[in-house]
């Protein structure tokens, strides 16, 4: 499964590709209104460090104006997946976008039919909405596993791209479930590596070691 980071925060993307933890990104308004930097400006600049897919979002209502805006985003680098939402306006813009050859990611998915319609429109990545499907008391793992069954049923090659991930199970729970990429808050993949038993056993190792009176350097 690959890792994408859902964040415009330039430090927190860099440490974790330093770590070989990248292999792309995601933004959304929330996400750069956050940042309080210029969309172009950072989304350049996150394009520089990363060399995957890096997801910029339109904010037009209408077909012609996501299309108009995408391809404006576009520009910033080749690495750019437009982000568009799954409406019908958004639909239209996708099948425009991917017939151009763009990369596209198609938000703010919260049901099967929904991802069905985005692969046929010739989505690049699907963006399912685990997280505040939770929210409202419906399982969002439940629709990561139903759009991998309707995807591989017919061979779409649409990406499943698990968002609005909340916690570090959410990942695992995606990957045994076969989602193609998982994009996630920093501080939910860093939380990736804690468990009580890691730290339990660490401490009662360098207790026995401090009784040893050795050192290793
Ligand atoms: C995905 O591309 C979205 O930016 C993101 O995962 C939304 O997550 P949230 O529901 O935590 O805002």
């Amino acid at each position: 499964m690959r890792f994408f980071v859902d964040t415009a925060e330039i430090d927190a993307i860099k440490e974790l590709h330093d770590l070989g933890m990248v292999d792309g990104v995601t933004t959304n308004p929330s996400l750069i209104m956050k940042s309080g930097r210029d969309i172009k400006e950072v989304t350049k600049e996150i394009c520089d460090l990363v060399d995957g897919p890096v997801s910029a979002e339109t904010v037009a209502l209408d077909a012609e104006g996501m299309i108009n805006e995408g391809r404006e985003l576009a520009k910033i680098a080749d690495n750019i997946a437009i982000k568009v939402p799954l409406t019908w306006a958004g639909l239209k813009a996708c099948k425009t976008l991917s017939d151009e050859g763009r990369m596209v990611n198609v938000t703010l998915c919260f049901s099967a039919n929904q991802a069905l319609l985005a692969a046929k429109a010739g989505a690049t990545f699907i963006s399912p909405f685990i997280g505040r499907l939770d929210d409202i008391n419906i399982d969002g793992l439940d629709l990561i596993a139903d759009i991998r069954t309707i995807y591989d049923n017919y061979g779409f090659e649409t990406n499943i791209l698990a968002a609005s991930i909340r916690t570090a199970n959410h990942m695992s729970d995606c990957a045994k479930i076969g989602a193609d990429v998982a994009t996630a808050p920093p501080a939910v993949i860093k939380a990736m590596a804690n468990h009580v038993l890691t730290d339990k056993g660490l401490d009662a190792f360098l207790k026995d070691w401090e009784k040893t009176g050795q050192k290793i350097l």
